[in-house]
């Protein structure tokens, strides 16, 4: 029976998302809270994505607009897209009532999985194994133990070990309390027979509910196999109730991301100050110190060093490069063996090439830095064309914006920029110019020729300071 992957069904997968999420005490709603920098859902989804589902069904609530507007049609990963089908559930009549929402567009030779949209860390390979062992004839729930086990429905399982049924906390007598394996809400279950249990759900219990968790009792009746899987870590079914549970899975979730770099060779001084997202690529010694940020895509190339405090987004870093305590890089390409920081911004649409140095309290955007060229102290340097072996002097300015345009500046090869210049864009300095410092260039520049622009210096013989009338 346990049939062999080309065999099994196409997947449906439903994500329960109708709940309120009332003590999160905020007015966005409980599936669209970050975790890491993205939606809960999101998290959810992009798990549900990696199973490639024939098709993904989102039970939403009243109120759940936000979160359909969020989302969408399509959650794009990678570079493959996953449609998505909302259904909504006007009222929250239980769990059993939220999958018949979807049920209509489910066909009967599916299996279909449901997830918590509000369980974000679940991991891929545990729904690969749970829809495994479910089937045609045989129902696959995911079970969790517990220390304490208060809340969740507990699973009643036979003097054999086979499961008998769900039930719930509130429903639960004292001896049923005292199970400490629980009720995930994760299962899968083949279609056709889990629209036949959903029609006969009734809400004679505790919290006048239709419990999904009755089906499994319904299972054991009609002869179904139910197959229980243990989760192996507590973490990937936990979910997310309030702002303090939010913040206990942000903790998870840094650590198992921590631990993928860490067991890729990456040193990371203090697995639990640093924040990875997104997909992070890494070389051969790479040091990342205590609170750094890294949102991918990132990739930092062999012998990488990320001093303490950096944010660093959507970008590519080269062998060798060290990045000192507190930069912030997005969106850049950064070539090998440069220098950045302390202090340094990097911001959108910056290339820098090999050997670069940027020093502290330096700004750069939307510029391509040649080979080995420096700008080391309290510069800014926007829309740029700067060449090799270039210095840009302490203070230098490259006055982009007019207010209402924004114009370019170029710097040839090997050309020294003296301190304190505002070179007023557009305009072109040569290959090895040499300007002179203070200068306001307005006009181009010549190659490898002096130019400056500066008033004559005075010294005023008969000045005296000011003092104090006694
Ligand atoms: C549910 C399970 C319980 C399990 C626990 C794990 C049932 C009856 N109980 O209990 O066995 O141990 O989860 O956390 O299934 N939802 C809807 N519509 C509804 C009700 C719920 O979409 O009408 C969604 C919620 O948004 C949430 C999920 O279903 O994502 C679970 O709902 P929740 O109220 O948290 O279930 P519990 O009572 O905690
Ligand atoms: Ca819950």
């Amino acid at each position: 029976m346990s049939g062999t992957k080309a065999q099994q069904a196409p997947l449906a997968v439903i994500v329960l998302a109708a709940g309120q999420g009332k003590r999160m005490h905020s007015d966005l709603p409980k599936v669209l809270q970050p975790l890491a920098g993205k939606p809960l859902l999101t998290h959810v989804l992009e798990c549900a994505a990696a199973l490639q589902p024939a098709a993904t069904h989102i039970v939403y609530g009243h109120g759940g607009e936000r979160v359909r507007a969020a989302l969408g049609h399509a959650l794009s990963v990678g570079d493959a897209s996953l449609p998505l089908n909302w259904a909504l559930q006007a009222q929250q009549l239980g769990t059993g009532h939220a999958v018949a929402q979807a049920m209509p567009h489910v066909s009967d030779e599916q299996m279909v999985l449901v997830l918590y949209g509000d369980v974000p860390l679940v991991r891929r390979e545990t729904l690969q194994q749970l829809i495994e062992l479910a089937g045609p004839k045989a129902v696959a729930l995911l079970t969790v133990q517990l220390t304490d086990a208060t809340g969740y429905g507990r699973i009643v399982r036979n003097r054999q070990g086979e499961v008998q049924r769900i039930v719930e906390h509130k429903d639960a007598t004292a001896t049923q309390r005292r199970i400490n394996e629980g009720n995930s809400g994760i299962l899968a279950a083949p279609a056709k027979l889990l629209r036949r249990w959903l029609a006969k759900l009734k809400s004679d219990n505790a919290q006048g509910e239709y419990y999904l968790t009755d089906i499994i009792a319904m299972a054991v009746k009609d002869k179904v196999k139910v197959r229980p899987l243990i989760a192996p870590t507590l973490a990937e079914v936990l979910g997310v109730n309030d702002k303090r549970q939010l913040a206990e899975l942000e903790a998870h979730y840094r650590r198992q991301r921590a631990d993928e770099l860490m067991a890729a060779g990456v040193t990371i001084i203090d697995p639990s100050r640093i924040d990875l997202r997104g997909v992070i690529t890494t070389g051969r010694d790479v040091q990342l110190d205590v609170n750094v940020v890294l949102e991918g895509p990132v990739h930092l190339g062999d012998g990488v060093k990320v001093g303490a405090n950096c944010v660093i987004s959507a970008a590519r870093i080269g062998m060798g490069t060290v990045i000192r305590p507190n930069c912030v890089i997005e969106n850049a390409e950064i070539g090998a063996s440069c220098q950045i920081g302390p202090f340094a911004r990097v911001r959108p649409d910056t290339e820098l090439a090999d050997d670069v140095h940027l020093g502290n309290f330096v700004e750069i955007k939307k510029s391509r830095i040649g080979r080995g060229s420096k700008v080391n102290h309290l510069s800014y340097v926007g829309d740029s064309i700067v060449g090799s072996q270039v210095n840009v002097g302490a203070g230098t300015i490259t006055c982009n914006y007019d207010g209402v345009n924004k114009s370019q500046t170029q710097i040839g090869d090997g050309a020294f920029i003296g301190s304190g210049s505002m070179l007023v864009a557009p305009v072109k300095i040569g290959a090895g110019a040499v300007i002179g410092a203070g200068s306001t260039i307005t006009r181009d520049a010549p190659d490898d020729r002096l130019t400056l622009e500066r008033s004559q210096q005075r010294t005023i013989e008969q000045w005296r300071r000011p003092t104090k009338k006694t």
